[in-house]
């Protein structure tokens, strides 16, 4: 990335034709000091990351990419609950499209539509050794847009969808990037004002885990299957197994059981 301080200061947005990954570049942006709620939009990405060291496909066109820089006004301690704040505001911008078909949201920040995938959700924190004045988070937003079937990846295609397919509809990047732009620093505010609970609250009206049976791998390598029960005050997933022990997981991945 290039940076260019005449585009830095346009519209609290960076736009990018290609670049590594927007994570990274809103990460140095905001250690130099770039504002809360500026933004790095590219239209692909030649090394797109996703959670836990997976890879993002981010093919020219087809998809929104972008992370936008938030300096919370809340402790570090609270900082994981804001991926689940992002889930919510990427979830409530696209229910804003008026589509008929409803989305969910699989913990920790998937949004799902029609039991597939349409976008997720990468949070990356600034270190710890960095002063709670200074600190900030990345959100860094994909979401499947204007992709036919075809143009996912094989192995892709019975587990993702995008809002092109989901509606029949092509949709413009740049207006979804100021709904989910503008939802994403409403739902921050919340956050910050009224407290986790209240996300928490629309958090789980579209929680697609709660009362299914799924699994997951722990630290030492066992899977577990238990049902959904929703997520805590603290953003973990809580859920039980047929033992009736209460598991509460704090990051991983997390499968529906087949
Ligand atoms: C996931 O579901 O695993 C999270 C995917 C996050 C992808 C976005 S695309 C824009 C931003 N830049 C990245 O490198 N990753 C995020």
């Amino acid at each position: 990335m290039e940076l260019c301080t005449f585009f830095l200061f346009m519209d609290n947005v960076l736009r990018l034709p290609l670049t590594d990954s927007t994570n990274e570049d809103a990460y140095k942006l905001a250690l130099k000091g770039a504002e809360h709620g500026f933004g790095v939009i590219a239209d692909s990405q030649r090394a797109g990351k996703g959670r836990l060291g997976k890879d993002w496909e981010s093919p020219a066109g087809t998809g929104l990419y972008c992370s936008i820089i938030i300096r919370p006004k809340l402790s570090f301690v609270d900082f994981p609950k804001i991926t689940l704040t992002a889930g919510l505001a990427l979830c409530r911008a696209v229910e804003n499209l008026q589509v008929d078909s409803s989305f969910g949201l699989k913990w920790p920040n998937d949004l799902y539509c029609n039991q597939k995938k349409c976008g997720g959700i990468l949070v990356e924190s600034s270190s710890v050794s960095c002063l709670e004045k200074d600190s900030f988070v990345i959100v860094g937003i994909g979401l499947n847009v204007n992709t036919k079937l075809d143009q996912f990846q094989l192995e892709l295609q019975q587990k993702a969808t995008s809002l092109l397919i989901i509606s029949g509809e092509f949709y413009d990047l740049r207006d979804l990037y100021r709904r989910v732009h503008g939802s994403l620093l409403e739902h921050i505010h919340t956050h910050e004002t009224k407290g986790f609970s209240c996300i928490r609250k629309e958090w789980s009206k579209r929680d697609v885990l709660f009362g299914k049976e799924m699994q997951w791998l722990t630290a030492k390598k066992t899977v577990v299957t238990a049902r959904g029960l929703g997520i805590d005050e603290n953003g973990q997933l809580l859920a039980k197994d047929r033992y009736g022990k209460i598991h509460a997981i704090l990051s991983g991945d997390v499968h529906l059981a087949i």
